[in-house]
């Protein structure tokens, strides 16, 4: 919670979260859990003594590619479609009690395809919790198949033809590319995407974390990219920055995510005054939510303690998100409905 007196406001406003890892809301306490039912034995490492030992060392990581190995071995304890199904499950809890009103969720099968767990399972299983909120709380979702980028690109086509069934069923609604970036250019996956976009999936990259602007132009030339995960280094280079803007281009910016992974030294010096200035459109999201500091709000409360944006600006971050979400017209002209009535409410009380 924020000390900032929009805190109610930023609490209710409704969100729409397009960045965030379902593998990343593992939580300690249910890597231990899962560890346990599951008889998987963790590295011999001195932050697997506990979860609380776990928790401190998430304090420290380096950079992306030292919380990428920890986020990758605690995956180890995922093996059964219910594991999916309950991670998946307890992220939901904590997104709707957040005010998140639709997500688009990444997730990584070739980080179980590898250890032998089906794609089925891993995405019926993630499925059947999105399902299922959508029915009880009315929370709407997409899942998006992202590939590992520090691969092989054979590795990303076989997931892709591997997936086919669940693509066809509608299971899958668009595909993205993450893992450690520099050194893994997004051109190397235009392949890929183009066989993606030829079946009529949705496509986003992470781009500009850790590598410069050049993987950001990469992503949306090469991989026609929609939106930019991360993005905050498209400040590099002002002509497309521009661009961006008048595409209509959303950036999902993860900010406790930047501050943690060292990619930005503060949230005070990400690049959201200039986007707005600018007309870039963002959306605010938790990235990895168990590694990170927490969900969505409290990027936004982080946010608002470094920017201490108006109420009209909130307004302006909560429908470009609604704008760049791949949902219909119709669903899209009900959140915003929701956004103006919780503006209003809350300018009549201030
Ligand atoms: N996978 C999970 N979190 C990630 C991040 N911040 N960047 C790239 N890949 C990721
Ligand atoms: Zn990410």
């Amino acid at each position: 919670m924020c000390q900032s007196p929009l805190h109610p406001f930023l609490l209710n406003l409704p969100k729409c979260e397009h960045h965030i890892h379902l593998e990343g809301a593992l939580t300690p306490e249910l890597v231990f859990s899962l560890a346990k039912k599951n008889n998987v034995t963790l590295p011999d490492l001195p932050h697997y003594k506990s979860s609380t030992s776990l928790t401190a060392r998430y304090e420290q990581f380096d950079n992306l590619d030292d919380f990428l190995n920890i986020h990758y071995a605690n995956m180890s304890v995922l093996i059964t479609g219910n594991d999916f199904y309950e991670l998946a499950w307890s992220y939901i809890l904590a997104a709707h009690a957040d005010g998140v009103h639709h997500a688009e969720v990444f997730f990584d099968p070739q980080s179980h395809t590898s250890r032998g767990i089906p794609v089925e399972s891993v995405t019926r299983g993630y499925k059947r919790a999105l399902d299922r909120a959508e029915s009880e709380l009315g929370v709407t979702f997409h899942l998006i198949m992202c590939f590992l980028r520090h691969l092989p690109v054979a590795s990303a086509e076989t997931t892709f033809d591997s997936a086919n069934e669940l693509i066809r069923d509608g299971l899958i609604h668009g595909v993205g590319l993450d893992s450690s970036e520099v050194g893994f250019p997004p051109e190397l996956f235009t392949g890929v995407f183009q066989k993606a976009r030829e079946v009529g999936l949705r496509r986003t990259a992470h781009g500009g974390e850790e590598g410069d602007v050049s993987y950001i132009k990469g992503a949306l030339d090469s991989l026609h990219a929609e939106r930019i995960d991360h993005g905050i280094r498209l400040v590099e280079d002002e002509e497309l920055l521009r661009q961006v803007a008048i595409k209509g281009i959303l950036l999902t910016i993860c900010p406790l995510s930047n501050v943690y992974l060292h990619t930005a030294k503060s949230i005070a010096s990400l690049p959201l005054r200039k986007f707005l200035d600018f007309g870039v459109q963002f959306s605010l999201n938790s990235d990895d939510p168990a590694y990170f500091g927490g969900g969505i709000l409290n990027n936004y409360c982080a946010v608002q303690e470094a920017f201490n944006f108006s109420i009209d600006e909130w307004k302006t971050i909560a429908i470009s998100g609604v704008r760049g979400s791949w949902i219909s017209d119709e669903r899209k002209r009900v959140l915003i409905g929701k956004i103006d009535d919780t503006v209003s409410s809350f300018r009549s009380l201030a």
